[in-house]
């Protein structure tokens, strides 16, 4: 049901924990599952040097917010912008039907997290227009 790389996403999930003075912190949750996922940034000169995450939920959850830091960690913030949950799921070789909105969920924390950063050094993000 789930390929190998969600599986050692899930046992061994990268850059778990927090970052304190992160420059953009990002919370989103999701209602009908209840699963919540905590996003960490530092920022510098526009690159994401470090991120972490906190993620209170399912399996894929985890996987999917844990690949999603690789895939965000060097990036600009432009960058990181981009990344869909489509391409997360892709990065994990697939997820089950009924589990894409926990990749969705990863997508949404990384937006979150850069909405905060935009916020408080008062910088205006294409692509994040709609999204609060
Ligand atoms: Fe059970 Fe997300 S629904 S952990
Ligand atoms: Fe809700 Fe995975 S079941 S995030």
């Amino acid at each position: 049901m789930y390929s190998d790389k969600v599986m050692d996403h899930f046992m061994n999930p990268r850059n778990v924990g927090e970052i304190e003075n992160a420059d953009g912190i990002g919370e989103v949750g999701n209602a009908k599952c209840g699963d919540i996922m905590k996003m960490y940034l530092k920022i510098d000169d526009g690159v994401i040097v470090d991120v972490k995450f906190k993620t209170f939920g399912c399996g894929s959850a985890i996987a999917t917010s844990s690949i999603a830091t690789e895939m965000i960690k060097g990036k600009t913030v432009e960058e990181a912008l981009q990344l869909t949950n489509r391409a997360v799921v892709e990065a994990l070789d697939g997820l089950p039907a009924q589990k894409i909105h926990c990749s969705v969920l990863a997508e949404q924390a990384v937006k979150s997290a850069l909405l905060d950063y935009a916020r408080k050094n008062s910088l205006q993000l294409a692509g994040l227009e709609d999204f609060d």
